[in-house]
């Protein structure tokens, strides 16, 4: 076996090592009397980290971790550690943990939520896979904005500028007129200045679009994809959920359907919950939490005011003041995870709405070409990573969530 030590004790006649090869950890013995002196002497050679490789025979017991133990004939240090390794098992403040996040990664709790969020990656492919959904990869790159939120820029030769991807969706749209439902899944950015537990500068985002779907349709697809989701890491990664101390029996509520919410009953809700928020306001991470308060499940609240969402979105024919869309909120004082939409099929309306918002029409027309060739009712939502990630461990800031976080303030390592 090869690995890092994790742990060392020793009464002078027994001594125990356990150690991590990422695939878990081992405990294994030396007993002076049974191994070459030199052998026994590289013991005392061990810290923290020190990476290793011993042989012996593996032998079960109940006591040990992981139920086995290795009886230790032959022990080499591969690697040495020195005894200055940063993180000890003590208290450290978050922005000195975050600044070692290279070697913080290596601690129990960060190794489960990578393995939570691996999980969470291929549950969202297969979940996809096996709906026939293609998979499609769009630019990081782009002319054109899709999303309100803040841009990061770059000068592109002779192009002007170009601005790193918000979203995939409107290639995913041009998309789903050729392959008939497709997903997007990659990194996107936004130069948010917003410090808050749920927000990153870079995260990752599953963008579906489908053709011939309604808001209703949609709003299906997601309680499935979300339930599905979280049945998966239930069903495969306990350990990590118990490693975070999970309480999962919260997890086993959500099943489909989740329960829809009018914008304007939330608001009414909000209200009589004390809140400040008037009719026409986009909710705020406190408004959704004090909405989901009151379910154990995730909750849609659809429908928002045309003012409060993206250019893109239907304007809704039974409220022409509001759009076809909606936020999946997720329970336990998490909030938005999903923002999805019906997208406006209409021309002229959507034409109005990019010089509405004041967006550069040189920049859209391919998008507009999706309405005059064949224009076809679809939608589709996006769901972020790592906010999900975070809602099934339980980790109250997302930052945990990506193995590399960056933030407003974290460029390193
Ligand atoms: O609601 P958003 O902005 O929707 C879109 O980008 C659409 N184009 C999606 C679509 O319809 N195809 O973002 C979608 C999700 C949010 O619900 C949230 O989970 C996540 O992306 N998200 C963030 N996650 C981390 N940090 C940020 N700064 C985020 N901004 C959005
Ligand atoms: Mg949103």
């Amino acid at each position: 076996m090869r690995g890092w030590v994790t742990h060392l004790r020793s009464s002078g006649k027994v001594a125990f090592i356990v150690m991590r090869d990422g695939t878990g950890t081992l405990q294994a013995v030396l007993v002076k009397s049974a191994v070459p002196p030199e052998i026994w002497s590289r013991f005392a050679e061990l810290t923290q980290e020190t990476s290793i490789s011993i042989t012996g025979d593996v032998r079960m017991d109940a006591r040990a971790p992981g139920g086995v133990e290795v009886g230790i004939s032959n022990l080499d240090i591969l690697g040495s550690s020195p005894i200055d390794y940063p993180i000890q098992p003590k208290e450290h403040g978050v922005d000195f943990l975050m600044d070692h996040r290279h070697l913080w990664l290596r601690s129990p709790r960060q190794q489960a939520i990578l393995r939570v969020r691996h999980e969470v990656e291929q549950a969202i492919q297969d979940f996809f896979y096996e709906r026939g959904f293609i998979r499609v990869d769009t630019p990081i790159l782009t002319a054109a904005i899709g999303e309100r939120s803040g841009l990061f820029s770059t000068e592109y030769f002779d192009e002007g500028t170009a601005y790193l991807a918000q979203t995939g969706q409107l290639y995913g749209e041009a998309a789903a007129a050729a392959l008939g439902r497709i997903y997007t899944f990659g990194p996107t950015f936004r130069a948010e200045k917003s410090k808050t537990r749920r927000h990153l500068t870079e995260f990752w985002m599953i963008e579906p679009e489908v053709a011939f779907f309604d808001s209703n349709d949609n709003m299906r697809l997601q309680e499935d994809f979300v339930s599905f989701l979280v049945r998966r890491c239930l069903d495969r990664r306990k350990n990590e959920l118990a490693e975070l101390e999970r309480d999962t029996s919260k997890l086993e509520n959500v099943v489909p359907p989740f329960a829809r919410l009018d914008y304007s009953d939330a608001v009414t809700l909000l209200q009589r919950k004390g809140s400040e928020i008037k009719w026409g306001d986009d909710l705020g991470a406190e408004d959704e939490a004090l909405i989901v308060e009151e379910y154990d499940k995730p909750v849609f609240v659809m429908n928002y005011p045309k003012e409060a969402k993206a250019f893109y979105m239907k304007e809704n024919p039974a409220d022409p003041r509001t759009v076809l869309c909606d936020d999946c909120l997720a329970p336990e004082g998490y909030g938005e995870i999903i923002g999805g939409s019906q997208r406006e099929d209409d021309y002229d309306k959507l034409l109005a709405r990019i010089k509405e918002e004041g967006l550069p029409l040189d920049a859209y027309g391919w998008y507009l070409d999706l309405r005059r060739y064949g224009t076809f009712e679809h939608s589709g939502f996006g769901l972020g990573l790592e906010r999900t990630v975070a809602w099934i461990c339980g980790t109250p800031h997302i930052r945990e969530t990506s193995a590399f976080p960056r933030l407003m303030n974290r460029l390193k390592p």
